[in-house]
């Protein structure tokens, strides 16, 4: 399973990446508005700094809704850095343009996804990525993970080749729920990935073999 971060935040994304476990970032208006970057330009190099943080992926979204705009808008991030991802959200002229970037060689993350014939389309079209998110889903007492499950279903069904990102991950049973479905990439807040470091056992273990070894050091 690959990790991504989902932040702007430059400090907790080099955090991440000295971890030596981070596969990409996921970045969007709300996170980058989050850090105070506003400005186009601004914005462009944020998107840069983040790309030479890291070696993955890294998702930065159209904020146009037509599709030439978002072909443009797309075409301008695609172009900053090899590993800028177009995120595009799930709406019809996404679709279509999620179908252009595919057959011109740009790589997307269809966002905004939350039921499976969103997700079919997203493949349909070509995307590279398609980000349920489960935990807005589960904020609706909707069952945020069996949409995961039904993705994960219809794509083996068809061998489909777009990426499972399980976006709007909130704890990190999520993630652990995901991993367990087989969802291809997760995507989280640093405090989600450095969750999974935690069980008391390993902390009760570890004091008893550092006290053990200082005792035995004395005698
Ligand atoms: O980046 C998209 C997604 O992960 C947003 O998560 O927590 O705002 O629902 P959240």
């Amino acid at each position: 399973m690959k990790f991504f971060i989902d932040t702007a935040n430059l400090k907790q994304i080099e955090e991440a990446q000295s971890l030596g476990v981070l596969d990409g970032v996921t970045t969007n208006p709300s996170l980058m508005a989050k850090e105070g970057i506003t400005g186009n330009n601004n914005i462009l190099k944020h998107y840069v700094d983040i790309c030479n943080l890291v070696d993955g992926d890294v998702s930065a979204e159209v904020i146009a809704t037509d599709y030439a705009g978002i072909i443009r808008e797309g075409e301008q991030l695609a172009s900053l850095h090899p590993q800028i991802v177009v995120k595009v959200p799930m709406i019809k002229d996404g679709v279509k343009a999620i179908r252009y970037f595919h057959e011109n060689g740009i790589k997307t993350n269809c966002t905004l996804v939350f039921s499976a014939g969103q997700a079919l389309l997203a493949a349909k079209a070509g995307a590279t990525y398609v980000s349920p998110f489960i935990g807005r889903l589960d904020d609706v007492s909707t069952d945020g993970l069996q949409l995961i499950e039904d993705i994960r279903t219809i794509y083996d069904n068809y061998g489909y080749e777009t990426e499972i990102l399980a976006a709007s991950i909130r704890h990190n049973m999520h993630v652990i729920e995901c991993a367990k479905l087989g969802a291809d990439v997760m995507t989280g807040p640093l405090s989600v990935i450095l969750s999974l470091l935690n069980h008391p056992l390993t902390d009760i273990g570890l004091a008893k073999f550092l006290a053990d070894h200082q005792k035995a050091s004395k005698s």
